[in-house]
């Protein structure tokens, strides 16, 4: 990874329910800055995040620069609700390790396939989901403020399938 990353790692955080306004106000201007999307903090707090695999933070033990949240859908299928990193540390590898935690840890839990839902202008994310085997199964139309977007669903890898 190079120096601009070292220090940091991919940790489980413990319920979103016991974090601190300043902590959760972090994560959502992160959401903003990366997506350009807006959530109240009071909704954040209360997404149905698993505990057991869905709860990853991107921290140097201090602060947070990246998450990876998810939920279950049902005994095997898990849904990511939220994946970001700081646009200055984007395009490190950083994503992938994420990735690789969370997949790990959901499949330890029964997790067998993911779904997700990515706006359709968002190439580096949606490349990042196809090489991971995910593909667009319905278009959402105006997904978020105007823009279309892909539910994309597969199984769940933890590496880049081979293509
Ligand atoms: C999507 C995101 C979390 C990935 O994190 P990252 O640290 O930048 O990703 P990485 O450097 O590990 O790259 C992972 C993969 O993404 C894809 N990717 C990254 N940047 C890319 C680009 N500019 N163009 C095309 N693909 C790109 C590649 O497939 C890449 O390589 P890999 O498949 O061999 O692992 C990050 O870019 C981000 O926060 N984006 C803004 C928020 C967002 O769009 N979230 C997803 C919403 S569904």
């Amino acid at each position: 990874m190079g120096d601009l990353v070292s220090g940091l790692s991919w940790i489980p955080a413990n319920s979103l329910k016991g974090w601190d306004t300043g902590r959760l106000e972090n994560i959502r201007r992160l959401i903003v800055q990366t997506t350009g999307e807006s959530y109240r903090i009071e909704r954040l707090r209360e997404l149905p995040l698993d505990g057991d695999f869905g709860r990853w933070v991107l921290s140097d033990g201090n602060m947070d620069f990246g998450i990876l949240w998810a939920m279950r859908l049902s005994d095997n299928c898990a849904r990511v609700l939220a994946f970001s990193v700081a646009e200055n540390l984007q395009g490190n590898g950083i994503g992938a390790e994420g990735w690789r935690h969370f997949a790990l840890a959901a499949k330890g839990c029964g997790i067998r396939s993911v779904q997700l839902e990515v706006r359709q202008d968002n190439v580096p994310a949606i490349t990042m989901y196809h090489r991971r085997g995910l593909r667009p199964r319905g278009c959402i139309s105006g997904f978020y403020r105007g823009y279309d977007g892909w539910l994309m669903l597969g199984p769940l890898l933890v590496d880049v399938a081979s293509q």
